[in-house]
């Protein structure tokens, strides 16, 4: 099983505000979503929160909460990474991805074998939420696409880039 982070950082790592996302670029959206569809993907309950339309379609949808009680439409409710790490869907899984938030990235950045890292070519003021730095003595960089330029669609210009752990 391929443990993947996704994630979309301003030019200081920063991924939120006030439980929102900093912005949202189409071709990140499509992006995002050809990536994981048909994957499981495991979520803190802010982030599952944040959903404009609730849990994301055509892939298993895994909570972490640490509220025993909560259950969620559409989705498995998880209160340990051990229990997510345990789940027949994962163990089972070619691929899956960790889509945040700030918590969920932290708990599992040091266990992930790959990070789908969109760079938006801003910086956001105020942000309260971020990404963990990613150290080059740990992580290699596998493919960089060329830079998006802003448009009617996309605010600012992105591009995207895939890193591995080497270590
Ligand atoms: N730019 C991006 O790519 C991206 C992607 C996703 C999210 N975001 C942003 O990230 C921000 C949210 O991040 P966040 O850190 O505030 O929230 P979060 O990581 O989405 O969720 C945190 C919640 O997860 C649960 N949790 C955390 N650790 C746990 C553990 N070890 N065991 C069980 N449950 C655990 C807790 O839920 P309970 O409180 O229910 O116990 C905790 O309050 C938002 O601004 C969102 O828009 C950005």
């Amino acid at each position: 099983m391929e443990l993947c982070l996704i994630v979309a950082v301003d030019e200081k790592n920063a991924i939120g505000k006030d439980n929102r996302l900093l912005c949202r670029l189409s071709g990140d959206m499509k992006n995002f979503k050809e990536l994981t569809t048909g994957h499981p993907v495991i979520m803190g309950r802010k982030t599952f929160d944040s959903l404009p339309k609730g849990a994301l379609p055509n892939r298993v949808n895994i909570v972490l909460t640490r509220d025993e009680e909560k259950i969620f439409d559409n989705a498995i409710s998880c209160n340990s990474i051990d229990e997510v790490m345990n789940l027949r869907v994962i163990k089972n899984c070619e691929k899956c991805f960790v889509i945040g938030g700030q918590e969920i990235y932290k708990h599992f950045f040091d266990i992930a074998d790959k990070i789908y890292l969109t760079s938006i070519r801003h910086t956001f003021e105020d942000a309260d939420a971020f990404f963990p730095e990613i150290d080059i003595d740990y992580w290699r960089i596998n493919s960089v696409s060329d830079e998006f330029k802003a448009d009617e669609k996309n605010e600012y210009p992105y591009f995207f880039a895939v890193y591995e752990r080497i270590r």
